[in-house]
């Protein structure tokens, strides 16, 4: 048996891993590293000290590179057939489990879960088998390996019957949803998502709240927890990084533009988001009219900068979403412009130097998910912002269990609640706005993501 250990000591596995690839037109492969918590978090520790990254390929390039062995140290890109990973990420992660936990089904009519739903949940079984086979392979006896997210449920039970030498953790980035929701699983499936987590020998979630829906849904469905640990890791922001990188020329090139569509002396409501269903951007957009309604003062003194990166866009419902908030920032725009003030300015082309720009430039800053397992654009702009920025804030994201005291809270459903709390927001005074911004800052970054890794990485080592 030790001859089939392998020599990594720290493995990491996730749908999305740290580098894509690009097919030139030359026919070269051009590879792009990847940012976010996780990206920072391993990078901490490195492939030199044995840690390897165990990751999908996504696209045509990174099954180029696969199919020609190129590759990062550190980083292993499993090459599941195109169809099996179409169905497990499209099919199941992001149309079911992503549904489940955010709560997003259109009840009287979804879900159902019928043959098609049996055929792609043999997928995302396959898809998993295939990530807890390759970390068996690479795993030094003994080893630690952290799962990440509601793609990859199953491997933690998969892991342990491989190999259970490992200390295994699984970590969510989502919420979890509560019983009642979660029973909208087949039993049969709901069952197997819960015990293949517990196959792991801890679960860390982002909050407290998801973490006790969890233990409350294996109490429910599996007669509890086992001996499996849970815990609490609320992933921050990264301020060294963001405040370097918000000061490069990039970013001042974007801020210069951004004033130029802005206009001289306006406020500023920024929204930066994948357009994603649970981000609520729309409602964000009709609280916004309503303000403009309701509050005439407003009218040409805001602009409300909404940058909706474009997501999942091999999913109908989500290009119809990214329809929908196009046609409703056009019809603000239409009602209340003028010739000198555009009231809406939305970008939905990806662009990071461009969010760093608007949240130097952010007065307020709207997040206002229907539900949201932490974030992290709450904790970012906070520490961007030039003069200081108010946060309004949903109850239900992640985020809100730090830093709900200093923010301006909103029931994400409430259009006028929310529109109300966009005046209230710009109307406090400047030295309470710093005041509260730097409040939020600090909170917003008590756990960087370097820690937030290493944190997880100690508790399964013990
Ligand atoms: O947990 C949510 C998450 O996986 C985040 O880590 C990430 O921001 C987002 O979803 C990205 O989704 P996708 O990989 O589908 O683009």
């Amino acid at each position: 048996m030790a001859s089939s250990f392998g020599a990594a000591q720290v493995l990491v596995a996730s749908n999305r891993g740290p580098v894509s690839y690009e097919v030139r037109e030359d026919g070269s492969l051009h590879a792009k590293r990847g940012g976010g918590g996780l990206v920072s978090g391993l990078s901490s520790i490195g492939p030199d000290a044995g840690a390897l990254w165990v990751c999908s390929a996504l696209g045509d390039g990174d099954r180029e590179a696969v199919r020609r062995g190129v590759g990062e140290d550190g980083v292993r890109m499993l090459d599941v057939p195109a169809d099996v990973h179409a169905d497990a990420y499209n099919g199941i992660a992001n149309s079911v489990l992503w549904f489940v936990h955010h709560m997003l089904y259109q009840t009287p009519v979804e879900p159902v879960f019928d043959a098609e739903f049996r055929r792609q949940w043999a997928s995302y079984e396959a898809y998993n088998r295939a990530f807890a086979e390759a970390l068996a392979e690479e795993a030094a006896e003994g080893a630690v390996a952290i799962v990440q997210d509601y793609h990859l449920t199953l491997v933690p039970g998969m892991l342990r019957e491989l190999r259970p030498d490992l200390r295994i953790g699984h970590f969510s980035h989502t919420p979890w949803a509560p019983v009642d929701y979660f029973r909208l699983l087949p039993d049969d499936i709901a069952e197997q998502v819960l015990r293949g987590m517990l196959g792991a020998d801890r679960l860390g979630f982002l909050t407290r709240r998801w973490a006790d829906a969890f233990t409350a849904c294996c109490e429910a469905l599996v007669g509890g927890l086992g001996g499996t640990e849970t815990g609490v890791h609320g992933l921050g922001a990264d301020a060294d990084f963001l405040r370097k990188r918000s000061h490069e020329a990039d970013v001042d090139e974007r801020m210069a533009a951004l004033r130029e569509e802005i206009g001289e002396g306006r406020r500023t409501i920024v929204r930066v988001d994948r357009t994603e269903l649970s981000k609520n951007i729309v409602r964000g957009l009709l609280a916004y009219r309503e303000l403009l309604a309701t509050r005439p003062e407003w009218r040409e003194r805001v602009v409300h900068v909404a940058f909706a990166y474009p997501s999942r866009q091999d999913l109908a419902v989500y290009r119809d979403y990214t329809a929908e908030v196009q046609r409703v920032a056009d019809a603000v725009n239409e009602e209340f412009g003028t010739a000198g003030w555009t009231p809406v300015v939305l970008h939905v082309k990806d662009d990071f130097a461009r969010s760093l720009a608007a949240y130097r430039l952010a007065d307020v800053a709207l997040v206002n998910p229907v539900r949201d397992g932490m974030n992290l654009v709450a904790k970012e702009v906070p520490v961007v912002s030039e003069e200081g920025c108010v946060l309004v804030l949903s109850r239900e994201a992640g985020a809100y269990e730090e830093l709900g005291e200093d923010a301006v809270v909103v029931n994400p459903y409430d259009v006028s609640g929310t529109a109300e709390a966009l005046h209230t927001a710009l109307s406090v005074p400047p030295a309470e706005r710093a005041e509260r911004s730097k409040r939020l800052a600090a909170a917003g970054t008590a756990l960087p993501p370097a820690r937030w890794f290493l944190e997880q990485l100690r508790a399964l080592q013990g």
